[in-house]
C-alpha cells in the first residue's frame, strides 16, 4: 500500500458534524459529532454496522445531504452552509460519487453516461466524448461504448459508474457500499480497481459494512452510532464510546 505523506494537503475535513432526522417515534441522530481528516492520495474505508450513519456521512460530504451543525471542507472550500446551486456545481467539478446500485441513466449508451456529466460541467461535446472513450478503455469497457447499461453485468455497470465519477477529475472519489450489489468476484474486481486508482494518486473514501472489503483500503476508520471511534473499535472503550455521544 502506498504511504501518504503526513504533509499531503487535507482534501476532506469534518468538524463536529451532526445530522438528525425527524422520525415518527423519536428523532434519529444519524451523525453525532463527526471529526475526520483525509489527505490527498489516501484510500480510506469507513466501516461500521448497518444504521451507524455511514451513508449519511458520505451524503453530507457529497453535499447531497446537509449537516445541522459542524463544518465540512472539501479541497479547501467550506461546503457546509452553502445554497443548493453552489453545492451542485461544486460537486459536479470536485467530487465523484459511486453508489451501491450504480445510478446510471438507463436510456443512453455507456459512453453518454460518462460524457453527459462532463458536458454539463462545461466541456465541449467532442472533448467530453473523447474523455469518455479514454475512461472506457482505462476501465476495460472499451468495447461497450455503444451499449445500454441494462445489457451490462453488475460489475461492468459499477465500472461504468466509476468512469462517470472520474470524468471531471474530482479531488475526491466517494463510494457508498460499491461492492454491495455484486457477487464476491465482482466485488473483488471493483476493489482492485479502487486500489489501482489509489496507486495512480486518486483520493478515495469508501464506506462499507464489510470488513473484507474495508481491508482493501489503505486506512480504516471505524464508525458506530453516528461517531467515529477509530482505533478504539476493538478495545473495551467501545462500550463507553457508545454511551457518550459528545466528544
Ligand atoms: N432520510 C432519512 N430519514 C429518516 N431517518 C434516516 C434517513 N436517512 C437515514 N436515516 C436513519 O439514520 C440512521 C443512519 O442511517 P445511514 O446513514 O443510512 O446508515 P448506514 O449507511 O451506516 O447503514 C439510521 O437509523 C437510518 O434509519
Ligand atoms: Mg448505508
Amino acid at each position: 500500500m502506498s504511504a501518504v505523506a503526513p504533509t499531503a494537503p487535507v482534501v476532506l475535513r469534518l468538524r463536529g458534524v451532526r445530522r438528525t432526522f425527524d422520525a415518527e417515534l423519536a428523532p434519529v441522530r444519524a451523525l453525532r459529532g463527526v471529526n475526520l481528516e483525509i489527505r490527498a492520495g489516501e484510500f480510506v474505508a469507513i466501516i461500521g454496522p448497518s444504521g451507524c450513519g455511514k451513508s449519511t456521512l458520505l451524503n453530507v460530504v457529497a453535499g447531497l445531504e446537509t449537516a445541522d451543525e459542524g463544518t465540512v471542507e472539501v479541497a479547501g472550500e467550506t461546503i457546509s452552509g452553502r445554497d443548493p446551486d453552489w453545492t451542485a456545481r461544486f460537486r459536479r467539478h470536485h467530487i465523484g460519487v459511486v453508489f451501491q446500485f450504480f445510478n446510471l441513466i438507463d436510456g443512453v449508451s455507456a459512453m453518454q453516461n460518462i460524457a453527459l456529466p462532463a458536458a454539463i460541467a462545461g466541456m465541449r461535446r467532442r472533448d467530453a466524448e473523447a474523455r469518455a472513450r479514454d475512461l472506457l478503455d482505462l476501465l476495460g469497457l472499451g468495447d461497450r461504448a455503444d451499449q445500454l447499461p441494462s445489457v451490462l453485468s453488475g460489475g461492468q455497470r459499477q465500472r461504468l459508474a466509476i468512469a462517470r465519477a472520474l470524468v471531471n477529475e474530482p479531488a475526491l472519489l466517494l463510494a457508498d457500499e460499491p461492492t454491495g450489489a455484486l457477487d464476491s468476484d465482482g466485488g473483488l474486481e471493483i476493489l482492485e480497481l479502487f486500489r489501482r486508482l489509489h496507486m495512480d494518486g486518486h483520493t478515495i473514501v469508501m464506506v462499507t459494512h464489510s470488513a473484507e472489503v474495508a481491508a482493501g483500503a489503505g486506512r480504516l476508520v471505524h464508525m458506530r452510532d453516528g461517531v467515529i471511534i477509530d482505533g478504539r473499535a476493538e478495545d473495551a472503550g467501545a462500550s463507553e464510546a457508545h454511551g457518550d455521544d459528545r466528544e
